[in-house]
């Protein structure tokens, strides 16, 4: 795990056979020697853990000076909070260089989100946490901090790993039912924060935090947060989400009509005929089973988010040079590609797939390791197979490896 420090690169280049070796990490040190069942059962979504030496020797995969380079590309996701007079300020990035490197010395925090598809290193720990299903997944982000600098007391609605990279930190927190926010403050920040329990986090400690448990994160040193994100789908989203996904499949044809139409008593009163065929109607169009249910969140989940773009490959292989280069290489999804399946349905940023029976079981082990090796993407696998592959390798979702 102690690599040199990397210049930022596109994740694009992801391989089956990843730049590192399963001696660099185990999931047993991850979770402290716990099993994923016991952590699943004691501590996902319920209560908190410190695991001392998650990542041994993590930490120099980014500093302040690669992590202001992402922050200034115009794909990335910046955000820059500063804590000056007792007063919040937050700014939004892409940031022009000069902004970052004239910073105070203390009480900033500079945040990155969507690491994961910047850098392949981001990628790979992501999916560390693959015990945890892919719907739930969210980004990685990573912050730097100078001493005293964080975000202030806040809760959030995401379970988080955060990993600390270089530098200390103190993280504190409280099980206080009072989530009162400072008013008018950009950010979501406490009120009244009561510490109840911290801990000081030295390079590749990690720490396990469940939503809606408030915390504070404050530099000790200069410092580098690595915080793996699981988002829940809120029930307020699900729903609006899922109505605009019913309207855009609506197909009604015909509209009210009243060939029988009487005189009423008062002209402002809505005709009851119309209540009852609007009732109709709508009872009859808006109808649904599980399965348009699945489908909706196969769609939905693996939708990219709105910043991301796939870019197609600049000189596309043909047909035959892709099967030739996959079958030599394997290949290996995009790390925007979000790859989800229910049953028989596959589902890739957001397109669903009609897969046959024989393509399933690659199409499974694509979804879940998120690469191919060389055997598992030739002729073998049969024409159509082939056929969707290189559809998808032309969007930019996939690539062949090496
Ligand atoms: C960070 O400062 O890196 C993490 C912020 C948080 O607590 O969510
Ligand atoms: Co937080």
């Amino acid at each position: 795990m102690n690599k040199p420090l990397i210049k930022p690169a596109h994740a694009s280049r992801n391989q089956p056979d990843k730049p590192f070796t399963d001696a660099d990490y185990s999931l047993q040190t991850l979770l402290g020697g716990m099993s994923v069942e016991k952590f699943l059962a004691d501590h996902w979504h319920k209560k908190p853990l410190l695991i001392r030496q998650a990542l041994p020797g993590f930490g120099n995969w980014l500093n302040r000076e690669s992590l202001t380079e992402l922050a200034c590309q115009d794909n990335s996701e910046g955000r820059l909070v500063q804590f000056k007079r007792g007063k919040c300020l937050l700014e939004y990035g892409p940031f022009d260089p000069e902004t970052l490197r004239t910073l105070p010395k203390r009480d900033w925090s500079l945040l990155v989100s969507g690491v994961n598809h910047l850098l392949p290193e981001a990628d790979w720990l992501l999916h560390r946490f693959d015990f945890i299903p892919a719907a739930r997944l969210d980004d990685l982000m990573v912050s730097f901090a100078p001493p005293g600098g964080g975000v202030g007391p806040h809760f959030d609605s995401y379970d988080v790993f955060l990993i600390q990279g270089q530098g200390r930190r103190r993280w504190e927190i409280s099980t206080q039912d009072d989530l009162t926010v400072v008013d008018g403050a950009p950010l979501r920040i406490l009120q009244n924060f009561r510490v109840d329990e911290s801990w000081e986090l030295d390079p590749g400690d990690m720490l396990y935090l469940p939503p809606q448990l408030a915390h504070n994160g404050v530099a000790l040193t200069d410092c580098m947060t690595w915080s793996v994100g699981f988002r829940a789908p809120k029930a307020e989203e699900i729903v609006g989400q899922f109505l605009t996904y019913l309207q855009d499949k609506l197909e009604l044809p015909g509209m009210y009509s009243d060939p029988d139409l009487k005189q009423q008593k008062h002209v402002a009163e809505i005709p009851a005929a119309m209540l009852d065929w609007a009732e109709k109607t709508i009872k009859a169009a808006a109808r649904w089973n599980k399965s348009d249910i699945a489908d909706f969140l196969g769609r939905y989940l693996s939708e990219p988010k709105p910043h991301v773009y796939f870019d197609p490959p600049y000189r596309p292989k043909s047909l035959t040079a892709f099967t030739k280069a996959v079958q030599k290489t394997g290949l290996a999804l995009d790390a925007r590609s979000q790859m989800l399946f229910r049953g028989e349905a596959f589902f890739l940023n957001g397109e669903r797939v009609e897969a046959s029976t024989v393509m399933q079981p690659t199409l499974k082990t694509l979804a879940d390791k998120r690469f191919l090796l060389p055997g598992e993407c030739g002729q073998e696998q049969g024409q159509e197979m082939l056929a969707l592959l290189y559809l998808w390798y032309q969007a930019g979702f996939l690539f062949p490896a090496g």
